[in-house]
């Protein structure tokens, strides 16, 4: 008796540890395969227009949006900057001028037959204050009304990321907040997917420390830039050292690493050069990197994709670039991962812009995967 106890408890017990935790619809994920993330446009604006109707209406038209889904991109990842939209709706207005110009961008995209995946971007020093809770109740607060206000929306088609690279050093504070987060908007998006990070950067070890949500309509994500050394080299943002950086192959190489090293000033940098020399990256390394977060999902039983993932263009050697991109692009794949590649026009991009005019640039297409329109 005591046996036949044992069996069904120790069933029951592994029954809860392997039923599956989410409940998104396949038509859903199946819209979030190839992606592309328009920067630079509700979020990180450097054009000197500033965050204004001028930019707005001029800075993705619908020339690009009908060049994205003709090159076989399904969905975009739509950068959205809360701090502009919080002021305006201080304004008289709560901000309607302001939700104008994004519905107009979000019904362009839409229009066109892609799925969008709306990204809550800030800059630093907005994530910095969410080590605040009061902050974190007025960012709840702002997530409700914007879901709220897209709640109406295409939820096959719209899902709502509640926050890129929280930069939030404590992981177990981040989980605290992100179930805030969620629980907001789920409060007035009961049918909308959501998208749900790891703490800090979103990298691969960041999302596999979290614990699955509780809510089961989540997607999880994480960005790709391993190593960073390869692919922000010459970046003047991130780690210092890498404007140190140039001429670093992929795949690598002992002796290229040594060569390029030479030309880092201080001890401790050259020596991250050199072990990327002795690591030996290549398409298998990746695709053991990655496989670390598809298992994480495997195990969980939780959806996954890759949203950013890319090379600075002003740094690699180009044909490392296309290799890196080509090794992470199927690595992915591979592991039935949908990924949206960072970025369309900016410095990652996908297209050069000229005079307005975007033109593909066939290498990087092709390296998707995806054939020229
Ligand atoms: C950041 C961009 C940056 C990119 C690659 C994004 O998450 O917002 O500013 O260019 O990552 O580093």
């Amino acid at each position: 008796m005591f046996r036949v106890l044992a069996i069904l408890i120790f069933a029951a017990a592994s029954f809860a540890q392997t039923a599956p935790l989410t409940y998104v619809p396949a038509s859903r994920l199946a819209h979030l395969r190839h992606g592309i993330n328009l920067s630079e446009w509700f979020a990180q604006v450097y054009d000197p227009k500033g965050y204004t109707k001028e930019h707005f209406e001029t800075w993705t038209t619908p020339q690009d949006i009908a060049l994205i889904k003709s090159a076989g991109f399904d969905h975009v990842r739509l950068s959205v900057n809360p701090q502009p939209m919080m002021d305006a709706m201080q304004g008289q207005d709560h901000g309607a001028e302001y939700f104008g110009y994004l519905d107009a961008a979000m019904k362009m995209i839409l229009d066109a037959g892609l799925a969008v995946q709306l990204d809550m971007h800030p800059d630093s020093d907005f994530k910095a204050r969410l080590n605040d809770d009061e902050f974190v109740e007025r960012f709840a607060d702002f997530w409700r009304m914007v879901a709220r206000h897209y709640s109406s929306w295409d939820p096959e088609r719209v899902f709502f990321e509640i926050l890129n690279e929280p930069e939030m050093h404590d992981p177990y504070r981040w989980y605290g907040v992100e179930t805030k987060l969620t629980t907001a908007i789920r409060q007035v998006a009961p049918a909308h997917t959501i998208i749900a990070s790891g703490a800090n950067w979103d990298d691969d070890d960041d999302m596999i420390f979290l614990e699955p949500l509780r809510d089961p309509n989540v997607i999880y994500v994480f960005h790709f830039y391993e190593p960073h050394i390869f692919t922000h080299q010459s970046a003047t943002w991130g780690e210092y050292y890498w404007r140190w950086v140039k001429g670093l192959h992929y795949p690598s190489s002992p002796e290229n690493a040594a060569q390029v090293a030479a030309g880092v000033p201080e001890a401790p940098d050259r020596l991250y050069v050199i072990r990327y020399g002795q690591d030996h990256w290549d398409a298998s390394r990746i695709d053991a990197e990655i496989n670390q977060a598809a298992d994480w999902a495997r195990r969980n039983h939780v959806p996954l994709i890759c949203n950013e993932f890319g090379v600075f263009r002003y740094g690699a050697d180009p044909q490392d670039r296309i290799r890196w991109i080509t090794d992470v692009r199927t690595s992915l794949e591979r592991h039935n991962i949908g990924w949206a590649m960072w970025d369309y026009s900016g410095s990652f991009g996908v297209v050069t812009k000229q005079n307005g005019k975007a033109t593909l640039d066939e290498a990087t297409v092709r390296a998707l995967g995806l054939s020229m329109p």
